[in-house]
């Protein structure tokens, strides 16, 4: 009889300390500690969520571990994130994968976060879930990165396109600060525009060619906007928030929209997938479900919790890297930018 692979995966790239336990591709657990701390500031502090991680690791790779019914003993491999991501939080959920992993005398697998995002697509619980058939294209949006990839197979893939600046998470984060609103601003943002009027305000489309991106023009367009606008008017903002909302994260779904048609026209793909934080906003799935029928697309969504950060993302890739012995050692090192 084959043996289970049993994979314990360790996510901790920013402010979610994550882990995950998965088994034979079917994920058991997936536990997310976030992390409140960073709230009234508005955007995560570096410094803080490190030393969150550090007080969450070990309570959240227990929690995983008894939820999965998994005994450490019979776990087959440990999958961490190496990066892109804070160094210090990388650092703290590295360092862990490599002790527990030297612990045990398993092997090591170093996953990089952004290739973990588009894997999601591939998670599956009790043999179940909605995968994309290859090539596919991915469009990554989160408050780190915004991209599309070009998948050929599991693991292999392509970004054809990336923002040159802030990610389109950053953008809503960003906005949602400058109006007082907490962090992340992004689920605000949607929530409010909701009941706004997507046309009330007009904010200049950024000129990027191919399928790259930039938002850090219409970030700005937007602070001089409301600085102007609260100037002449010092209840605006309160006044208006829907129609600023709806307005602002219409242009930003546009523009992720419209560089993804460009892709999807220039490879001949009906794929489409969507990964990421931002893959949560209910205006980005409302313009990908019209497109998906003017264009006859197949389109795939993750399901939420596997959208923003989490270990199950780690784990899949985990689980297909040890299908092909892509196994690391000890002098591996957590990265900011993975390489
Ligand atoms: O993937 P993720 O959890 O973390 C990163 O890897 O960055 O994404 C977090 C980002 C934040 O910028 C947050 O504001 C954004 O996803 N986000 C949303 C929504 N939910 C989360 N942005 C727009 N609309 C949402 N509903
Ligand atoms: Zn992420």
């Amino acid at each position: 009889m084959k043996e289970n692979i049993n994979i314990l995966a360790i996510e901790s790239s920013c402010d979610d300390t994550c882990a995950s336990v998965i088994s034979n591709g079917n994920i058991l657990a997936n536990i997310i500690a976030g992390q409140e701390v960073h709230r009234e500031y508005g955007g995560v502090v570096p410094e803080l969520a490190s030393r969150a991680h550090q007080q969450n690791i070990i309570p959240v790779v227990h929690q995983a571990l008894k939820l999965a019914k998994i005994r450490k003993e019979v776990l087959s491999a440990i999958a961490f994130t190496k990066g892109p991501g804070l160094l210090g939080s990388l650092l703290v959920g590295g360092s862990f994968a490599k002790s527990f992993a030297l612990g045990l005398n398993i092997p090591l697998i170093e996953v990089n976060h952004m290739e973990a995002h588009v894997m999601a697509h591939f998670i599956k619980e009790n043999n179940q879930g909605n995968c994309p058939n290859f090539p596919f294209l991915c469009l990554t949006v989160s408050g780190g990165h915004t991209q599309i990839v070009l998948v050929s197979d599991y693991l292999k893939m392509e970004v054809i396109g990336k923002t040159k600046d802030d990610a389109a998470g950053e953008a809503f984060d960003k906005a949602a600060k400058i109006l007082g609103l907490p962090y992340p601003g992004g689920p605000i943002i949607d929530k409010n525009a909701k009941k706004g009027n997507p046309k009330a305000f007009k904010f200049p489309n950024p000129t990027v060619p191919d399928f790259d991106y930039s938002f850090s023009g219409l970030k700005t367009s937007f602070l001089y906007f409301i600085r102007d606008k609260t100037k002449e008017d010092p209840s605006f903002i309160e006044n208006n928030i829907q129609d600023i909302c709806a307005s602002y994260q219409q242009k930003i779904v546009e523009v992720l929209v419209e560089k993804l048609i460009k892709a999807a026209e220039k490879y001949n793909i009906i794929e489409i997938a969507i990964a990421g934080g931002v893959a949560a906003n209910s205006c980005l799935r409302n313009v990908i479900e019209k497109e998906k029928q003017a264009r006859n697309w197949n389109i795939y969504f993750p399901k939420f919790e596997y959208c923003t950060d989490n270990a199950a993302m780690i784990a899949i890739v985990g689980h297909y890297k040890f299908l092909n012995h892509e196994f690391t050692d000890q002098s591996v090192t957590s990265s900011a930018r993975y390489v």
